[in-house]
């Protein structure tokens, strides 16, 4: 591989980032970090950024006494110092209300357009402003949206222009079943696959009653759906941002279920029809409950980065998310088991290896500085089995104290050679371990790596303090 370019969904400016946002976030982070380790920094380019336009921003925005591009320019903000705080090393922001991102996005359609794939109709459904989609009386439960049963679906009927998605879904459902673009896991394919066998109905991308979006270059009564003109910004940033167009298409998008089919399959076709080439990988990770239950600012258990961070440090908090379920499955968090986590991986586990070696090791040469990861974890973090690539980590900290308890090097008094080889074999061990933290825990393992590969290994300060 050459280049890796890894992007997260964007995120919807009506709040403020929470855990969930954070742990797509994350782990596309996981996976630049470690690329760039790996291939070089240059060889990088990951993308964040927010989802501006659309009834739901507007009727937030509306709701706070302010303008749309007011109220986006107050939260975008949030979502910066989130994944600062974070240590989410993103090279490049996108927002749609960007200039670039308008400019790029009618260069697309208007492709498309002049390709015939797009034609004018009358649209009449029922919308949810939640999910900023139509819900289909097969996807309703009880007349209402699964996702957002609170919020009323509101019966839309007006002229829109449709782009022509029915003639592209069997060259998609051929491509997806000849592997030319991946869906994982596994589950997320069956299900995109027999969605599309079902049959696919042409889709509207345009809104004559929304008018915080950006105006259809043909026809400036409508704006663009504020769905179709998001997707595009995966492509619009290697444009805006210079020498960075070699970077399309992605290597990986990251995203979780609920929007699966927008990237599986309206995306691709959408790239289809501009004639641009395809992400090469499509992960769809679960969804993750509070305690059993949906996080939501109506139960009150939104948990915010700031909150985990304030808890457990920046490296905690991404070691607890990124380990706390398998990526792909739906999961549950709590701050119970966040702590039982915390205190027997983090303040055991690690923090415990780390400072007894140290103080074995004390002023013993310091060890060289690895240049390549073990391959067992590098090929977990590749297919982004991420807790489990975790897991391989903390199976080598067990094997490390194992080892330690088992040669006792502190009770060797009278052979400093022998008390050395062993003390230095697991300073390695250690070193080894650090370095392929690196990409989940950056700051961490550095600290460790200092310690251990300097002119002589020292003794630092105290890492994870046990919660009581
Ligand atoms: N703006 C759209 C995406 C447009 S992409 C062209 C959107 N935004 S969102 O703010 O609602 O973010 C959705 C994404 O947030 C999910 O796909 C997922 O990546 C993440 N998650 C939000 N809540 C989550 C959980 N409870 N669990 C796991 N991931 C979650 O949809």
């Amino acid at each position: 591989m050459e280049k890796f370019y890894v992007v997260t969904p964007i995120y919807y400016v009506n709040a403020a980032p929470h855990v969930g946002s954070l742990y797509t976030t994350l782990a596309a982070d996981v996976l630049a970090r470690y690329y760039r380790l790996k291939l070089g920094k240059d060889k990088v380019f990951f993308l964040t950024g927010t989802d501006e336009h659309g009834q739901k921003v507007a009727e937030y925005a509306e709701k706070a006494g302010m303008t749309p591009q007011a109220f986006a320019d107050s939260i975008v903000p949030e979502f910066k110092k989130a994944w600062k705080l974070s240590n989410i090393s993103y090279d490049y922001f996108i927002r749609t209300t960007e200039e670039g991102h308008k400019k790029y996005v009618n260069e697309i359609f208007e492709k498309i357009y002049a390709a015939g794939y797009i034609y004018k109709g009358i649209y009449e459904g029922m919308y949810c402003v939640g999910c900023e989609k139509f819900i289909t009386e097969t996807e309703m439960v009880d007349g209402r949206c699964p996702l957002h049963p609170d919020k009323d679906l509101v019966l839309q009927k007006e002229e829109n222009y449709f782009f022509k998605l029915k003639e592209f879904a069997p060259r998609i459902l051929k491509m997806i079943q000849d592997g030319e673009y991946k869906i994982l896991p596994e589950k997320r394919r069956s299900e995109v696959l027999s969605r599309l066998e079902q049959g696919v109905e042409d889709i509207s991308i345009s809104r004559e009653s929304v008018s915080w979006g950006i105006p259809i270059p043909w026809d400036e009564k409508h704006t663009f759906y504020v769905w179709v003109e998001a997707l595009c910004n995966y492509y619009t940033a290697t444009r805006i941002v210079e020498g960075k167009a070699h970077f399309w298409p992605a290597q990986i998008q990251l995203l979780a279920k609920d929007i699966l089919w927008f990237h599986t399959v309206v995306w691709q076709a959408i790239l289809l029809a501009a004639d641009i080439p395809l992400p090469k990988t499509i992960f769809a990770h679960g969804f993750f409950t509070i305690n059993g239950q949906k996080m939501s600012e109506s139960l009150g258990n939104v948990i915010s980065p700031a909150e985990l961070i304030g808890k457990y440090s920046v490296d905690g908090a991404r070691y607890l998310l990124m380990s706390a379920y398998q990526f792909g499955n739906d999961g549950d968090l709590s701050w119970s088991k966040f702590d039982e986590a915390f205190n027997a991986d983090l303040a055991h586990g690690l923090g415990n290896l780390v400072s007894r070696v140290a103080k074995l090791a004390e002023g013993e040469p310091g060890q060289e500085r690895p240049t390549a990861f073990s391959d067992s974890y590098a090929a977990l973090v590749e297919t982004c089995a991420f807790d489990q690539a975790l897991g391989d980590v903390w199976k080598r900290i067990k094997e490390a104290d194992a080892y330690l308890n088992k040669h006792e090097p502190w009770k060797i008094k009278d052979d400093p050679q022998k008390r050395a080889e062993i003390v230095l074999h697991v300073a390695r061990m250690v070193v080894g371990i650090a370095y392929d933290l690196q990409a989940f825990m950056p700051d961490t393992a550095e600290k460790i790596l200092q310690q251990f590969c300097g002119e002589k290994i020292i003794v630092g300060q105290p890492y994870f303090m046990k919660l009581s």
